[in-house]
This record gives structure tokens, sequence and C-alpha cells, in this order.
């Protein structure tokens, strides 16, 4: 996969070297280009922002530097999946590319989400700052590749930078081979495997610790005894914390 991140601030995405995301670079899994937004200004100050048209506070985003980055991003030339040389448009690879845009007001940010996205061959995050980024540039966009407008939650933050490292990351652990082991996806939570449920209660050793014992059952070696113990556990804390993902009983 390729991701390219654009941003007024490349320097948030510093830590996609570290931990599993670099190590999937550094494995070839995966291929990041972080860009500067500025790069696509051409005035002395490097504008990005303007005044909003009918008023209102705060600044939106011109719709000039964000039209050329995009441009460029999906020419041909910087298609890594455009092999032919010919400098023509590949649609196949355009057709499974995705344009990422963070914002509090997109549809909300998923495990479904990102196991989908998982499987692109080329995601685009457009970091919008201010009141957000010059309707036009999405819908001009739209014409070109799909879209997805994804929030993180009912909550606002200073741009989309945040928003794109947590999704980064919650896509690319599941790029196969980047766990080591693939099964532990399948329990945690929001998995399909683990029923979209709140992941159970982990414990290891010391058996005893502060007062506080492991439950006798995982030390029991009965492997349906076990299941149905983490099942039970799931169903309550999803019931305690999380009632809206418990299945519907009617
Ligand atoms: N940008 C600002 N707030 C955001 C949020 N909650 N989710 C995604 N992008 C954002």
């Amino acid at each position: 996969m390729r991701i390219d991140v654009v941003s007024i601030f490349p320097d948030y995405f510093a830590p996609l070297q570290l931990s599993l995301v670099g190590k999937a670079i550094s494995a070839g899994l995966l291929h990041v280009a972080v860009h500067d937004l500025r790069h696509w200004t051409h005035d002395r100050h490097h504008t990005v922002d303007d005044t909003p048209y009918g008023g209102g506070a705060g600044m939106v985003m011109k719709p000039e530097p964000w039209g050329e980055a995009l441009d460029a991003l999906l020419s041909s030339d910087d298609n890594p999946d455009d092999n032919r040389g010919d400098g023509g448009r590949d649609d196949t690879a355009l057709d499974d590319t995705v344009l990422v845009v963070p914002t509090p007001s997109g549809h909300r940010f998923s495990q479904p989400i990102a196991q989908d996205l998982s499987q692109k061959s080329r995601l685009i995050f457009a970091c919008g700052r201010y009141e957000g980024i010059d309707r036009r540039v999405i819908e001009h966009a739209r014409t070109r590749v799909q879209v997805r407008e994804l929030s993180l939650g009912d909550y606002v933050l200073n741009g989309g930078e945040v928003a794109t490292l947590a999704m980064v990351e919650a896509i690319v652990r599941l790029i196969p081979g980047v766990i080591g082991n693939p099964e532990s996806l399948s329990e945690e939570s929001h998995s399909e495997g683990n029923e979209g449920l709140l992941e159970y209660p982990v414990y290891t050793k010391p058996p005893l610790w502060r007062g506080l014992e492991v439950p006798p059952v995982l030390f029991s070696g009965h492997h349906a005894q076990i299941a149905s113990w983490r099942r039970q556990q799931a169903l309550e804390l999803t019931r305690r914390r999380r009632p809206d993902l418990l299945p519907r009983q009617d």
C-alpha cells in the first residue's frame, strides 16, 4: 500500500517512522510520503487560508493549493501503480485510490472502515485546519477518486493531523503481514471474530500480584470453559460500557 499525507504540519508525522507502521515501511509492505501543502502555494507568504464567504468566525482553506496538490498526487507520474511509463492515466490504480478527509462532520471511523481501507492500494489523507477546506475541493476530487470524509468521534481537534495518525495506525495494522500473529487481530475489541464486542480482560504472570488473583478458570487448561468465561466477560463489559454495540434483541 502507498499512503500520501498532505498537511501544513508535515512534522506531525514523524511518529509514523516508529513502531509497527515504521516496521511495515522497513519491511516494504507500506510506502508513506508526507507532503507540505504550502509547496503548492505561489505567493510570498505561502498562504493556504482566507476569510469565509458569507462571513463568520475563522478561516477556510483555499481551494487552489489543494487542487494543485491533488492534481500532482493523482497524476500518473506520481502514481506508484502506473508502470506503463507512457505518461497516460491509469484508471485501474485510481479505482483503487481513496482520498480520506478527516473532519468532525464526517462519518464515524470504525473497525469495518479500517478493514475496508486496509485493502486499497493507495490512500491519500488531506489534513484540513481552521474551519475546514473549501467545499469545492472535495466535490471536484469526487469526480476522480472515491472520497471518504471521516470523523474520529464527537469532539473537535485542531486539524486532521492527529486523526490521520490514528486512522493510519488502525488501517496499517490490518494489512496482511504487518502483525506477526494475525490471530490476535480476530479477538480484539470491535473485531468480527469477537462479534463486535469489547475485548475480555487479560492477565499474565505472576498469579498473585498485590493481593489480586488471576481468575482461576484461566489456570484450568479447559479450553471450552476459558472460551465461555471470556465471552461472558466480553458481553458483560460491553453491556456496561457500550450497550450500543450489543446485537439487537428483536
Ligand atoms: N478534525 C477535527 N476534529 C476531527 C475529528 N473529531 N475527527 C476527524 N478529524 C477531525
